[in-house]
């Protein structure tokens, strides 16, 4: 692959340097500041992430677009956690969530960006699931921190080999805020949210996303009735009677894809400002 090459950069100024080969196919670093909670999508030209029933929908969406993989693989390289919703895991039955699955070719230098930046091995997988219903021969549970609420833990099966964590429930399903302040607090301020629309709109609705990278594909997707598609914010009511919007931080080109990265505005406090109590003393 070329590198991607890069229309816009704000925030590209940082203090553990990226291994080259990274770094030129980025065309520049990538530096987040924790705590930090951001989303990466891939979505069609008229807006669609999700076709139910279809699988490797990402790739889908994409058209296998090989900058779409390797800023995956990078931003996972660069993660503590990797946050999804029950419903993709279930929808992703061989996946991992590690950089190296995204994009084998840089194997090897994510691993020495992880190393440089004082990072574990491999990101955390964090799996927020309110009914407990998981398939435990899951290959991305494998050490993952499954989060559940008090019924949910009921429902999961005995022989799941992760930690579990019971945070509390209320009318709109599990309390995201109490379980990020909870990830935080077990040493993973830098998370990576790979949800699909459903977590991904609560997140929003609660102000705890702050930052998405976005892949806009040039292919149309459509939207047939009743199809069940999604937009990344799945049927939350936002505009017209509220404005949730992004400040474009960096805009990246590979073809026909944009590689867009938004710091969000009009969300919330977002995942720092609204655990400022929770968090833990530097
Ligand atoms: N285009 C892209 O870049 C992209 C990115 C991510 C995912 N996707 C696609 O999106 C599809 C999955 O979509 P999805 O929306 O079902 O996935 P999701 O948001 O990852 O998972 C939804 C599940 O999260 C659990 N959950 C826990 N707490 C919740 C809360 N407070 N609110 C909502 N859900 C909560 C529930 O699990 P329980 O059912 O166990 O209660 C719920 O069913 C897959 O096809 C995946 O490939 C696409």
């Amino acid at each position: 692959m070329g590198p991607l090459e890069v229309l816009k950069e704000a925030d590209g100024q940082g203090p553990a340097e990226m291994p080259t080969a990274l770094r030129e196919l980025y065309g520049g670093q990538l530096v987040l500041r924790p705590p930090v909670v951001f989303a990466n999508f891939v979505s069609s030209l008229d807006g669609v992430v999700h076709i139910p029933g279809t699988g490797k929908v990402g790739r889908v969406l994409s058209g296998d677009s090989q900058g779409d993989r390797f800023v995956m693989g990078l931003l996972r390289a660069c993660a503590d956690a990797v946050l999804i919703g029950a419903g993709t895991l279930r929808a992703s039955p061989a996946s991992n969530w590690t950089p190296a699955q995204a994009f084998p070719e840089q194997a090897v230098a994510f691993q020495e960006l992880r190393l440089r930046r004082g990072l574990a091995p491999s990101p955390r997988v964090v799996v927020a699931s309110a009914s407990g219903e998981l398939d435990p021969a899951h290959p991305g549970l494998r050490g993952a921190l499954v989060v559940t609420g008090a019924s949910g833990a009921d429902h999961l099966p005995g022989e799941l080999d992760a930690e579990v964590l019971i945070v509390p429930e209320g009318p709109s399903g599990l309390d995201l805020r109490s379980m990020l302040g909870q990830v935080v607090h077990r040493g993973l301020p830098t998370i990576l949210s790979e949800a699909g629309p459903r977590l991904t709109e609560r997140l929003v609705a609660q102000g705890l996303l702050d930052e998405l990278f976005l892949t806009l594909s040039p292919l149309l997707a459509g939207w047939p009735a009743g199809g069940g598609r999604r937009g990344l914010v799945g049927q939350t009511e936002l505009l017209p009677h509220r404005s949730v919007g992004g400040e474009l931080v960096s805009a990246r080109r590979q073809g026909s894809h944009l590689f867009l990265r938004y710091r969000l505005t009009g969300a919330g406090p977002g995942l720092s400002g609204g655990l400022s109590g929770e968090l833990p003393s530097a």
